[in-house]
């Protein structure tokens, strides 16, 4: 019954929002994957990642749109729940889709539908200065929370295609105040997507909570990918972040062990995987 009680001190305690701090505070690098099925997430947790996302970017690499946008919460959730069975060791962090968090109580809503019915340890969700109150009313009732800048998927359509964000100066400035004020709102997490690596240091030294990058450079205090575009699943022309692991792991979890190595030693991403 008191399992989180009988795993402290083991070999591989779970991890939580305090593990994710104190390693930002000893600089240890925070490995981090996505997943979406069972089978999946007990060769991530064997591997040694830290944090798992069951990112809506499932509807592209699951269900092959073009975009994260239709994807719901029943999706999420479906896929949660199946990551949540298997899943021991890293934190279980489930995506709160494209308007699924449009004002407080709805977020609130599905929110707590995504950590009783999908097993989820903390939900995230694309927003700057706008989501700030939703970020503050779900941090009021105790959901633990990642706050996604920098390139937000779910607003391809408004900011027309997926492109490196806070190039210009002022773009920059608001990026920072938008990721102190999530943080001062009560975020646990700051995720930052497609951004210079310069930017990317700058906001991980801004903060006191963890910030995790793809495709922000190496400066920041933990590294995510999706888990199809380290196994080279994923067809087609990729992302500049995205590294092929099976190069250099030869299978699945040999893959998913070479990303957490690299990560852990700072030797990804490097420079050709960064932005400026
Ligand atoms: O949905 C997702 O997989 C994500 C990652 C790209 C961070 O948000």
């Amino acid at each position: 019954m008191y399992k989180q009680l009988q795993q402290r001190g083991t070999e591989r305690p779970p991890v939580n929002v305090s593990t994710l701090a104190r390693m930002k505070n000893k600089g240890e690098k925070i490995s981090c994957l996505t997943c979406y099925d069972a089978s999946f997430a007990i060769l991530v947790d064997e591997a040694g990642v830290d944090l798992v996302l069951v990112g809506d970017s499932l509807g592209m690499v699951i269900q092959g749109y073009d975009t994260t946008v239709p994807v719901t919460v029943d999706d999420i959730i479906y896929h949660s729940r199946a990551v949540a069975r298997t899943l021991v060791r890293p934190l279980l962090v489930a995506d709160m889709p494209f308007m699924s968090y449009s004002t407080p109580e709805q977020a609130l809503t599905n929110a707590v539908r995504m950590m009783q019915e999908g097993g989820a340890q903390m939900v995230k969700l694309e927003g700057g200065a706008g989501q700030v109150e939703v970020v503050r009313y779900l941090a009021s009732h105790d959901i633990p929370l990642c706050a996604h800048l920098g390139l937000k998927p779910q607003s391809v359509h408004k900011i027309g295609g997926f492109k490196v964000q806070g190039r210009e100066n002022e773009a920059a400035e608001a990026m920072r105040r938008d990721a102190k004020m999530l943080q001062d709102a009560g975020a646990d997490i700051v995720l930052l997507e497609c951004i210079p690596s310069e930017l990317g240091a700058q906001i991980a030294k801004d903060l006191h909570v963890p910030v995790i990058g793809i495709g922000a450079g190496p400066d920041v205090d933990g590294q995510i990918l999706v888990l199809y575009d380290i196994l080279d699943i994923t067809p087609g022309r990729k992302p500049r972040f995205v590294k092929n692991f099976m190069i250099e792991g030869g299978s699945p979890l040999g893959a998913m062990e070479a990303f957490c190595a690299e990560v852990k030693a700072g030797t990804y991403p490097a420079p050709e995987h960064c932005f400026s």
